[in-house]
């Protein structure tokens, strides 16, 4: 995802150093410390982490819809060359939606619940190019677009609490996608859904993806959701990038401490009977200032180093990138870390 950003022309969105404070009581916090990522025309990307590790602060920092007491410290966000982190309320406007949209994290959040879907959908048409066309034609084409993420045309018209969770989530997608915008963020878009309707979700994002030339950021905790649709992928662990790069490469061979524990984490479909893990220990806190690595306190291979120095993202191989001071020691013990993990775990109880 790093290098990526070398080569600006096929780039659509890149993300460069982004830097994003939270003002809490008497304190700061930073929620994304120097993140960067870029995404290619048609790409689907994705950012997985732990709970907490700033993955949503990105999605909104990138729209500039970060809360009240939140704001960027430092960084950039740059839309087919432009840098838009310094964009007006009036310019943000243009491009959301049309350029870049966001499913966000609660589908229930993006809908009025006093408004019938209808109307909400129309209203982002008009509110954008569509002026010039009538109401019966825009409701035509909302019509259209609940066809194609699955929804029957009748059900526009109902209010957002009538619908089920999968079908909100569905049509929170279908008025992300309604203006062709280059770019959909989807933060956590299959959570709290049961299975079956996750797999219809991962479907849909697929063919946004693969039929209509979509690029995707899908934000999840869920690294075989990521597994199933993304070219790329970055881990993110207490606001910073620690492992990214080629999908493959990084879930098969991973060189961060962080990312291995994170596969050892999930069960896969070829290793049903594989143990499972937890990470011993939790994040820092936000308010910490982090003079090293953030994943120090909880890494089996840590050394003083590690506590002392931040560690540069380097180039392991062709797309494929860590931030970690240990990644000799790491490789080294990347079969035996369900033990190593395993035996902190038991240490700590
Ligand atoms: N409005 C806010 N004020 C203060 N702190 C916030 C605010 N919003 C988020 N945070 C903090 O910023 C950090 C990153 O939050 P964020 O929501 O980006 O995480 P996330 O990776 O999306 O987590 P999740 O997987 O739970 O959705 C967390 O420590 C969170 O508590
Ligand atoms: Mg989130």
């Amino acid at each position: 995802m790093q290098a990526a950003i070398e080569n600006e022309n096929e780039m659509l969105l890149q993300v460069d150093d982004l830097k994003v404070d939270y003002q809490m009581e008497g304190a700061v916090g930073r929620a994304v410390d120097g993140v960067s990522f870029a995404l290619r025309k048609g790409e689907c990307i994705g950012l997985v982490g732990e709970s907490g590790s700033g993955k949503s602060t990105i999605a909104k920092a990138i729209l500039k819809l970060l809360p009240s007491n939140g704001a960027l410290a430092g960084g950039r966000v740059i839309l087919k060359g432009r840098d838009i982190s310094h964009f007006t309320e009036e310019e943000m406007d243009a491009i959301r939606w049309a350029e870049i949209s966001l499913v966000p994290q609660s589908a229930m959040n993006a809908l009025n619940p006093v408004q019938r879907i209808s109307s909400q959908m129309v209203e982002t048409f008009l509110a954008h190019q569509a002026k010039a066309d009538s109401r019966k034609t825009l409701l035509d084409k909302c019509q259209q677009l609940f066809e194609m993420v699955g929804l029957s045309r009748n059900r526009i018209f109902d209010y957002p609490h009538q619908f089920s969770g999968g079908m909100r989530q569905r049509a929170t997608i279908a008025m992300a996608i309604a203006l062709e915008p280059s770019v959909v963020i989807a933060d956590e878009p299959t959570t709290a859904l049961d299975v079956i309707m996750q797999a219809q979700i991962i479907n849909l994002l697929k063919s946004l993806s693969e039929d209509k030339g979509v690029s995707i950021i899908l934000i999840t905790h869920d690294i075989s959701i990521v597994a199933q649709i993304c070219q790329r992928v970055g881990v993110m662990y207490a606001g910073r990038l620690v492992e990214s790069g080629d999908i493959l490469k990084v879930f098969n061979n991973p060189f961060h401490p962080y990312t291995m524990g994170l596969k050892a984490a999930f069960p896969t479909i070829k290793e049903l009977k594989k143990t499972l893990i937890s990470i011993p220990g939790s994040p820092p806190l936000l308010t910490k200032r982090l003079e090293g690595c953030c994943f120090s306190d909880r890494c089996p291979f840590s050394i003083e180093q590690c506590q002392r120095v931040i560690p540069h993202t380097v180039t392991i191989r062709e797309d494929h990138y860590v931030a970690c001071h240990r990644i000799e020691y790491a490789e080294r013990f990347r079969k035996e870390i369900i033990d190593i993990f395993g035996t902190r775990v038991r240490g700590q109880s």
